[in-house]
């Protein structure tokens, strides 16, 4: 009897544990863990996109300007809503050379570090 009702108690927890991580997850869609970004004739660049979220803690710092959506980039540009290079220098590269000025860790601020050429 004691062996059921422990069996059943520990069922219960796993699978109240169980929704509560489905929940969290599917509250927030995270995207691509790396993302490939077309970078034009420079070659593209290589994007850590968690590694931002966790350092930076609010995804709106970029997803007010594109939404969180895979090739809203290139689809703004195309509808003439987003200026080419208008993200690259007003966002990335904007951020890594205020954060190097003020002696913080920061992230690549040169052509090359950026853009690989295949
Ligand atoms: C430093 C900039 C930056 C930050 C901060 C950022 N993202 Fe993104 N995110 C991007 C870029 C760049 C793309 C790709 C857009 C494209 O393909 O045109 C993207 C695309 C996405 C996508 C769609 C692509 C996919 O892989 O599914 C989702 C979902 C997403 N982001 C969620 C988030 C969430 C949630 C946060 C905050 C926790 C966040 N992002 C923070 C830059 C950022
Ligand atoms: C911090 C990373 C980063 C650095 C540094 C960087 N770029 Fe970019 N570049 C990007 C990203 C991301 C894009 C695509 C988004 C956009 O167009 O704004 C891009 C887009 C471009 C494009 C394509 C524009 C088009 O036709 O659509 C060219 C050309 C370019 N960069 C040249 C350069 C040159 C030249 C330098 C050095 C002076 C440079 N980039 C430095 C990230 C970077
Ligand atoms: C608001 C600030 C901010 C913005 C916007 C931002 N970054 Fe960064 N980036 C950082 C910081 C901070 C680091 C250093 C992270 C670390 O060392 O943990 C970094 C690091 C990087 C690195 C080096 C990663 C490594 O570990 O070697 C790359 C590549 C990079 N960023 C590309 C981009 C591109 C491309 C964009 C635009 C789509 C972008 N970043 C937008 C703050 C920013």
């Amino acid at each position: 009897m004691k062996i059921k009702l422990i069996v059943a108690l520990v069922s219960v927890t796993a699978i109240i544990a169980f929704s509560a991580i489905a929940a969290t997850t599917a509250s927030q869609n995270k995207g691509a863990a790396n993302m490939n970004l077309n970078g034009g004739r420079r070659g593209n660049v290589a994007f850590p996109h968690h590694q931002h979220q966790e350092k930076l803690g609010d995804c709106n710092i970029c997803h007010s300007i594109f939404p969180q959506k895979a090739g809203s980039i290139a689809e703004l540009q195309a509808d003439g809503k987003l200026q080419k290079k208008y993200v690259m220098n007003k966002l990335c590269t904007k951020c890594h050379k205020e954060l190097k000025k003020a002696g913080k860790k920061s992230g690549p601020t040169t052509c090359t570090k950026c853009h690989v050429k295949e």
